[in-house]
């Protein structure tokens, strides 16, 4: 059956309440958990009208379920470029299959959360929205596409359309539902927490190519609660060398006012000024008169766009005007807001005493005659010393987390700063004392300088809390051995650790490790469960579904 996930503000699972309650499904498909947030709040406000909530990720519910849905609203955010997120995918393979269902009696709205700065905004919303329609159902309302700032325009949303989602509309005009994205104290991405750093120090030795960083953030009494598997919201504030020269580029001094806010404040604290954004983009190709820019832009060529922006901030892009082309109102009014970055936390709070730990590498980069950065990595690593304070919150990632049960085995794969949240996993799993084997696959590019965490981690070898810890670094000899390598090697045994129950965690790198750890998977378990790729396609899938594929990759 369902298992129905628990309502904002209840301690028992939901089932619909007989009698007058109008039984309403709400569906959320989640990356980061923001959509999850709006899914639970939405169904507060949907119980406050007397409604009976049903509240699911979208991989829980199969074509049957969905059938024999009434009143459906869907709240999903996209992954990566117009991609399903992770909760997802089951759902959508399903929903867009030639068997899926035909939904004449289902009444739906789709709430797609978004990012106008990448391809393919809201796309997973679109996809969901237009295939319900195909295959019958009717909307209750037109899908709302929120950009970054979602919280406002979404509960506005749900306000309006949960009073229609029922077989007796209009008893009530209006719901009203909270903005989202709350954490229990009530710091949050547009209120967050001034926390002194307590730690700010270099994990990777001085040889490394990268620079990762290992910092603590004092939570002092400001009632910010985590879970291991949580990620932390920081707040950045941008380059002071980059403000100072946008300004001159601009023409403009510090004590300019834009809209009655000074100009160094505003660039510093509210705007992001590294990656240019659509609007500048499309400005600077109308002004600067630029051949190859234009040549790109017209052809609707993204990789070439892409080639072109490579490392170009937006310094560079209004640089491309001839000087006083652009003042320093229209400017403002062509970026997008800076934005908080998440990182996965690296702790457990039931070992960090009041504290989160985050393991961030710090990005780092030349080019055209400037040092260059990336805009949280480098604030925290430069600009943050220990004592100083940024501003933080609490993204839960309530999917993310150690097994249920204690006994349960647990591989974790995680390179480089991947192993973040494996790190608070352990750590949890210390804590409560859970005597369920640890596997966790490591690896960076050289032993001597980038085995990070190392004394920890060979103590809990040697402690027996990690059963296995298998390395690869893959610049220590002339083939590359990568996490994956480890695992092919150790196909067997990690095969066998399946069928007894094991998790399977993967963090970091989407593009190549977490893609190619997903192929050495399918083959591991397709050699040792003797199986066909197709059947061996289906135990992942039926990994995913029972939640013990989980992945957090970026
Ligand atoms: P490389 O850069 O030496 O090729 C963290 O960045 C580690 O991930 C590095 O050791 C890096 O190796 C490795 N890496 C690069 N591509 C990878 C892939 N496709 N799968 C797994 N690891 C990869």
């Amino acid at each position: 059956g369902l298992n129905s996930r628990l309502l904002a503000g209840e301690s028992t699972a939901s089932a619909p309440a007989a009698g007058a309650s109008q039984p309403i499904h709400i569906l959320y498909g989640t990356q980061t958990g923001n959509a999850e947030q709006v899914a639970m709040d939405a169904a507060a406000a949907a119980k406050n009208l007397g409604m009976a909530p049903e509240v699911h990720g979208l991989d829980d519910i199969d074509m049957a379920q969905l059938a024999t849905m009434r009143h459906l609203v869907i709240v999903t955010s996209t992954y990566g470029e117009g991609e399903m997120p992770d909760n997802a995918q089951l759902f959508w393979e399903a929903l867009s299959a030639d068997s899926a269902p035909r939904l004449e009696s289902l009444k739906f709205a789709v709430l797609a959360l978004g990012d106008t700065g990448y391809d393919g905004f809201c796309q997973a919303g679109k996809l969901i929205d237009t295939r319900l329609e195909q295959l019958g159902a009717t909307r209750i309302t037109t899908r709302l596409d929120c950009d970054i700032d979602f919280e406002d325009a979404a509960a506005a949303w749900l306000g309006e359309t949960l009073p229609l989602a029922s077989e007796k509309p209009a008893t009530v005009t209006a719901a009203t539902v909270p903005a989202p994205a709350r954490e229990q104290s009530g710091w949050s991405r547009k209120n967050p927490y001034g926390s002194t750093v307590a730690v700010n120090r270099r994990l990777s030795g001085s040889t490394s190519s990268k620079e990762i960083r290992h910092f603590e953030f004092d939570l002092g009494d400001s009632g910010l609660t985590y879970e291991a598997g949580d990620a932390l919201g920081v707040i950045p504030v941008n380059d002071p060398a980059l403000v100072d020269l946008l300004i001159e580029k601009l023409g403009a001094s510090s004590d300019t006012e834009v809209n009655g806010s000074p100009l160094h404040a505003l660039l510093s604290n509210q705007y992001e000024i590294s990656t240019p954004s659509r609007d500048l983009i499309a400005e600077v190709e109308r002004r600067a008169g630029h051949e190859e820019l234009t040549h790109i832009v017209r052809n609707g060529d993204k990789e070439a766009l892409d080639a072109f922006l490579w490392s170009k901030d937006s310094l560079d892009l209004v640089s491309l005007i001839a000087e006083g082309g652009l003042g320093a109102a229209e400017f403002v009014g062509l970026l997008k807001p800076l934005q908080h970055r998440a990182y996965s936390i690296s702790s457990s709070p039931k070992e960090a005493d009041g504290h989160v730990h985050l393991t961030i590498a710090s990005v780092r980069y030349h080019a055209a005659n400037r040092e260059r950065g990336g805009v949280c990595s480098t604030h925290l690593a430069d600009r943050v010393a220990e004592g100083a304070s940024a501003g933080i919150f609490v993204s839960q990632n309530k999917a993310f987390r150690v097994p249920a049960d204690d006994n349960a085995p647990m591989i974790m794969v995680g390179p480089g700063t991947g192993i973040a949240p494996f790190r608070a996993f352990l750590q949890e799993r210390r804590a409560r004392g859970a005597e369920g084997r640890n596997w966790l696959f490591f690896g960076d590019q050289r032993r001597d300088s980038d085995f990070i965490y190392e004394d920890e981690l060979s103590t809990m070898s040697r402690d027996g809390l990690l059963t296995r810890l298998d390395l690869a670094f893959s610049r220590d000899q002339d083939a590359k051995i990568y996490v994956q390598t480890r695992m092919r090697e150790n196909g067997k045994a990690l095969f066998s650790w399946l069928e007894e129950g094991a998790s399977f965690y993967v963090c970091g790198d989407a593009s190549r490790m977490a893609r190619d750890v997903d192929t050495a998977l399918g083959d591991i378990i397709a050699e040792h469960g003797g199986m066909t790729a197709e059947k061996a396609a289906d135990y992942m899938a039926g990994l995913k579904r029972d939640k013990r594929y989980l992945r957090d990759v970026y």
